[in-house]
């Protein structure tokens, strides 16, 4: 695959580049994105010095992912159990999330990427809030790649908000077809864009640890040893590489033709 202003002639981003087939480049790419405490602590620094260099990889993949032409990506950045860390983290991870949001609008709007925050956000607090409600307002006519971040998240808790939808719907509307799979899954938090096809988790750990239990289910899976905040382009182009080599099967005995799921 070819892209001017992608990576500089002759660096090992181009070479990968190069590799890449752009004929079977996974619409929707997932991340867990894990070890900035581990990353931290093996310079001997805080915690949150660890995300704070993640963010600089969350702007790196989400700019690549653009670049790449992929229709959405989305990160996993706090789950319902992350309220269990001390509040100076949790703290420092809220302000984090804003200053990004702030510093990085523009850039996100250059891309014409959509910024949507997903998980039970009503249940954050309010300055936080009213960033990723500006953020998504901001960039809610752009036409690109869709970035899902998943704050407050739990893939239990997402199907049980699908139920609760769909009843709510039922009751107002009398109806009582059948349910089934292609009606919860349009009651997901990410109906608007199709299952991940890559989910990448980093730092090593084989954990899907509640993240999108419903759309994973056909997703190839990319566990790399590094830590996120090392995690940047060349790692991405590595794990999509890995990606086209796979057989999907989707259950089957071969891969389905072109463009199936
Ligand atoms: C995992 O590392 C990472 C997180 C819990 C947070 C990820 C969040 C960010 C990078 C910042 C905010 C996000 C966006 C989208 C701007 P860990 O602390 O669990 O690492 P450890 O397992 O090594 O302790």
């Amino acid at each position: 695959m070819e892209m001017e202003g992608f990576a500089p002639s002759g660096s090992t981003e181009a070479e990968l580049l190069q590799r890449i087939d752009e004929g079977r480049l996974p619409r929707h790419l997932a991340v867990i994105m894990d070890g900035n405490g581990r990353w931290a602590e093996s310079r001997r620094l805080p915690r949150v010095a660890g995300h704070r260099e993640g963010i600089e990889s969350v702007r790196e993949i989400v700019e690549s992912s653009a670049l790449l032409g992929l229709e959405a990506l989305t990160l996993y950045a706090f789950s319902v159990e992350n309220w269990k860390r001390p509040r100076s983290e949790v703290r420092t991870l809220m302000t984090l999330l804003k200053r990004y949001l702030r510093r990085e609008l523009d850039r996100i709007h250059r891309h014409n990427i959509r910024f949507l925050a997903i998980g039970r956000i009503g249940e954050l607090e309010e300055s936080v809030r009213t960033e990723l409600q500006h953020a998504m307002s901001a960039t809610a006519s752009n036409t690109g790649m869709r970035l899902y971040v998943a704050l407050n998240y739990s893939g239990r808790a997402e199907i049980v908000d699908a139920f609760n939808l769909l009843l709510g719907e039922r009751k107002k509307n009398g109806d009582a077809a059948p349910v089934d799979e292609e009606l919860i899954a349009r009651h997901l938090y990410t109906s608007a864009v199709p299952d991940p096809d890559l989910l990448i988790r980093t730092s090593g750990e084989m954990r899907i640890s509640n993240f999108l239990l419903w759309q994973i289910a056909y997703s190839e899976i990319y566990i790399t040893p590094t830590y996120w905040p090392d995690f940047r382009r060349r790692h991405l182009l590595e794990a999509i590489l890995e990606f086209q080599k796979r057989d999907r099967r989707y259950g089957g005995l071969q891969a389905p033709c072109e463009g199936g799921r």
